[in-house]
């Protein structure tokens, strides 16, 4: 059996005492103490990060529905398919003279010519464009290759965008009664069209579900804006631009919106996405990563002033995830979904760190520049600069952003943060010493261990990073218990089972809940966490697993996603003194059920979660001792699989889902059998 209450009060390894496994249940007991109260549990523990990866800003949270919408992706239409119908031919070439700004430099022109049908150009949206990954099919390298649409390169690439495309049916998703907001810049100078340009959704066999007629275009950039009411849903529908007449056009910035948004923000985010964050009720979101913070170059960081303002000045980003990422979702709209979301803003900056390319530490300065101005753009009132800018963007109280991230992984060597941890003190310690003395309550993250000789900096919070299989996790449960007081706070920025995990299996909720309970015992220390990676469009999965994965029209959480849920919406204030004895797990440090106690201080709910890691089902008897409550109701919800090995689908997005029931025969002593793979929250209400 195994045993554990307070770090401080019995030593782990003394109360181990072998059980027998033979039989079709285990035994258990826990005892907890309603007197005996333990460290206050971090009102920050639970938290969420988001980085866009697996396509999951572009194309996933960030609710624009057009995949290159400035046409800066590798210089091609990627994403954009000619249409030729009856006698009428289309011509597509990404051009760069006279462009809409300089941010801006590409667009596309489009030639129609011929007669007695129409042509013009359409777009899947985030359609299988991608299938497979990070390595993009074989691209036009150089100049001439990329302005020669003929070029083998050009042609070859775009065939493989079709192909895959076609292999895909998530398409553009159109929900009948809804309504899209068009918006494009166009001209039309040189051979003009002689009809009317027509902006259309439709289904893949060509029936119109609405359209909207641009009668004549100015021959200088001029932005049009409409909407759009599709006369039946599809979620694989396309948005096409057409015309019956011969002539040439330019188009850029061509975006598709929802009108209903997460909050019904413009330029906001898809809302049944948001509402899976949401249903989380993180206490913050680390943003905007990540190694795509980093880049593989510092010309590739996320700098946060090129990504407000309008949306046509945004230069975007090549996203070290393998694709080019358009900023829409920016710097003010990351806050806004803070704010949306009731959670804290956790801005990770670049510490003049990217994979490939670091900034001289004597040049570091405009770097700690662009800090303290973030942090003005966030807090500062409409008086400061960044402040007004903030205000004019239509926010005019602040974000109230008070955690600030140094870098990411920067210092540590297995991560494409890179450089030594020498290299990284000489970077963070500029932004930490000036951060300090203008905004003494920011708190603080560095992203390597610091404060080992014969480094000795000053560091408020370290975040530690864990991509590790389950069994790691739950033979690491106790790691906390006794970890340096003396030292930094922890923040577990990212964590998640890798190896073994399927595409997010019960195993790896297993294992990650097994470690959280220790996370929470020990929130006197860990006072911030975040699961990692949050998204993932598995027709561009960058990584794996995720918590959340979704395509086009769809969207289920993995049963990590769930176990992210059942911890963070039940946390508890305080943490109540526990003695659990187990079953060991036999060959291995692991014992077959971790739990942690806690008690909330509004309500007096006493909160019990346990991790059931194994088979068998584990028959608890569980003693309340101390002061007990003249009445005791409670439910039990279980996140449980049959095999640990089980996983939700698009087909089956529920099969591993939390389910409450009442619970009954409670008091001073009860019987709770914990099913087999199973994470329960046991709630015990004392009113
Ligand atoms: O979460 C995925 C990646 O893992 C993050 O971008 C990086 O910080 C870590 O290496």
């Amino acid at each position: 059996m195994r045993s554990f209450c307070f770090r401080s009060l019995v030593p782990i390894s003394a109360l181990i005492i072998a059980l027998c496994c033979t039989t079709w249940a285990d035994s258990a007991s826990m005892r907890i103490n309603l007197d005996q109260t333990g460290v206050t549990v971090s009102p920050r523990l639970y938290g969420i990060f988001f980085e866009d990866i697996n396509r999951c800003g572009d194309g996933g949270l960030y609710a624009e529905m057009l995949i290159n919408r400035s046409f800066e992706d590798y210089n091609l239409p990627i994403g954009w398919t000619a249409l030729n119908e009856g006698g009428s031919q289309a011509a597509l070439l990404v051009a760069k003279d006279h462009p809409l700004n300089e941010n801006n430099p590409s667009y596309l022109h489009l030639e129609i010519s011929g007669t007695g049908g129409r042509a013009g150009v359409f777009n899947q949206g985030y359609k299988g464009t991608m299938i497979g990954g990070k390595t993009p099919p074989i691209l036009p390298t150089t100049d001439q290759e990329k302005s020669d649409p003929k070029s083998k390169k050009v042609v070859d690439a775009m065939n493989r965008f079709d192909k895959l495309q076609k292999e895909s049916k998530n398409g553009i998703n159109l929900e009948q009664g809804k309504s899209y907001r068009v918006s494009l810049y166009a001209r039309s100078a040189k051979s003009a069209l002689a009809g009317p340009l027509t902006v259309s959704l439709e289904s893949q066999n060509g029936t119109v579900l609405a359209s909207h007629d641009l009668p004549s275009l100015a021959d200088s950039w001029k932005k049009y804006e409409f909407s759009l009411s599709p006369s039946a849903s599809d979620p694989d529908a396309r948005f096409v631009i057409s015309s019956k007449s011969s002539g040439a056009v330019d188009l850029d910035m061509v975006s598709l919106f929802p009108s209903e948004t997460f909050h019904n923000r413009p330029n906001g985010l898809r809302k049944d996405l948001a509402e899976m964050l949401e249903a989380l009720h993180p206490a913050f979101v680390r943003f905007p990563g990540g190694s795509f913070g980093e880049g593989v170059n510092l010309t590739h960081a996320f700098r946060w002033k090129q990504t407000i303002g309008d949306l046509a000045q945004r230069p975007g980003q090549w996203n070290i995830w393998g694709y080019r990422t358009t900023n829409g979702l920016g710097y003010h709209e990351y806050l806004q979904m803070c704010e949306d979301l009731k959670a804290e803003p956790l801005f990770v900056m670049n510490c003049g760190m990217a994979e490939k390319e670091f900034v001289d530490p004597d040049k570091i300065g405009p770097w700690v520049q662009e800090a303290l101005d973030a942090i003005e753009y966030a807090n500062g009132d409409a008086s400061t600069t960044w402040g007004a800018l903030r205000a004019q963007a239509g926010h005019p109280e602040p974000f109230d952003l008070q955690l600030f991230e140094i870098g990411n992984e920067n210092g540590m060597s297995y991560s494409w943060g890179g450089g030594t941890p020498q290299e990284y003190t000489a970077r963070y310690l500029p932004f930490y010493q000036k951060l300090k003395e203008v905004y003494p309550n920011i708190l603080t993250i560095a992203t390597a261990p610091i404060q080992k000789p014969p480094i000795s900096a000053p560091m408020e919070v370290l975040d530690e990073h864990y991509y590790p299989q389950a069994s790691w996790f739950e033979e690491h449960a106790f790691m906390y218990d006794s970890y340096d007081r003396k030292g930094p706070k922890i923040y577990v920025g990212e964590y998640a089972t890798k190896p073994g995990a399927g595409t997010g299996n019960m195993d790896a909720a297993l294992g990650e809940a097994a470690f959280m309970t220790g996370m929470e015992r020990n929130s006197d220390l860990v006072i911030m966490s975040s699961y990692a990676p949050l998204f993932v469009n598995p027709d561009w999965r960058a990584w794996n697993p995720n918590a959340i994965v979704f395509d086009s029209s769809r969207v289920y959480g993995t049963p990590s996603y769930y176990n992210q849920l059942l911890f963070s919406n039940n946390r508890a204030d305080v943490i109540l003194s526990m003695e659990l004895n187990a079953t060991p797990v036999p060959d291995s440090k692991k014992t077959s059920l971790y739990a942690v106690a806690g008690k909330k201080n509004d309500s007096g709910d006493i909160i019990i979660k346990a991790v059931n890691i194994t088979e068998k089902p584990q028959e608890t008897t569980i003693d309340l001792q101390g002061t007990l409550p003249s009445s005791l109701s409670g439910e039990a919800t279980v996140l449980a699989a049959e095999k640990p090995q089980d996983e939700n689908s698009f087909s089956e997005p529920k099969k591993i889902y939390p389910k409450t029931q009442p619970l009954s025969g409670l008091g001073s002593h009860f019987t709770y059998t914990f099913a087999p793979y199973s994470i329960t929250v046991l709630r015990l209400k004392t009113k």
